[in-house]
């Protein structure tokens, strides 16, 4: 592994919404407590608020809108080919509110990064808060993972839990959820970029080694 190619590694970041976890990610990049660089922030909507925010930091900014394309596919082959314009190393989708498909998804297999606000395989989808709730459980938290063509269902790298205490809201949940990925989204991104993670057909490797279904750290718990 070369020491210069492992610090200049090229990263483009995709949202929809208010891009927190891009924005930490860029900061931690600046800091070089992460081993790449931003070179583009891409959302699928103009009011993404992440993207003003992206380029009030001087980075990068693009907007390719979903609602210009008739299909999925159509959308996700130029959103691959904007995305492969800027020559990336490590795709990360922070908050990209996107079902994709295998034309998105085949191109950067092994590099393309999620964060779930979820403790995946639980409650893939949308409203992941909500359903923790309603369900009455004891504890959440959130999910980093390869993405693979199965929505939400690619190998786990590396989880976070919170509690849950009674009389939580969403808000609640959401805010320690978020404490959680500004703490391990970096972490994966940086491990990516120092070429420490693979994508295998057994599933997420670490330093060589397989990762168990919760990821890094799984026999801890
Ligand atoms: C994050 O909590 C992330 O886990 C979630 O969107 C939020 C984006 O926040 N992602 C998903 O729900 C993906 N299915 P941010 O825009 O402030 O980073």
């Amino acid at each position: 592994m070369s020491l210069i190619a492992s610090q200049n590694k090229r990263i483009v970041i995709l949202v929809s919404g208010s891009g927190t976890n891009m924005l930490n990610i860029a900061e931690q990049c600046a800091e070089q407590r992460v081993a790449g660089k931003v070179v583009a922030v891409i959302a699928n909507k103009a009011d993404a608020s992440g993207i003003a925010k992206a380029a009030e930091l001087g980075l990068e900014t693009a907007v390719l809108a979903h609602r210009n394309f008739t299909s999925r596919e159509a959308y996700d082959q130029a959103l691959a080919e904007l995305v492969t314009s800027y020559q990336p190393d490590v795709v990360v989708l922070a908050g990209f509110m996107r079902i994709l498909t295998a034309e998105f998804v085949q191109p950067f297999q092994g590099r393309l990064l999620n964060i779930h606000p979820s403790l995946l395989p639980k409650y893939k989808g949308l409203h992941t808060h909500e359903r923790a709730l309603a369900n009455g459980d004891t504890e959440h938290g959130v999910s980093v993972h390869f993405v693979t063509e199965e929505l939400d269902g690619g190998p786990v790298i590396l989880q976070a839990k919170i509690p849950i205490f009674d009389g939580d809201t969403i808000d609640d949940l959401q805010q320690r959820v978020h404490e959680q990925e500004y703490r391990i989204y970096p972490l994966v991104v940086n491990w990516l970029c120092n070429e420490r993670l693979r994508l295998t057909a057994a599933g997420a490797e670490l330093d060589g080694q397989l990762l168990g279904p919760s990821g890094y750290a799984a026999e801890d718990e």
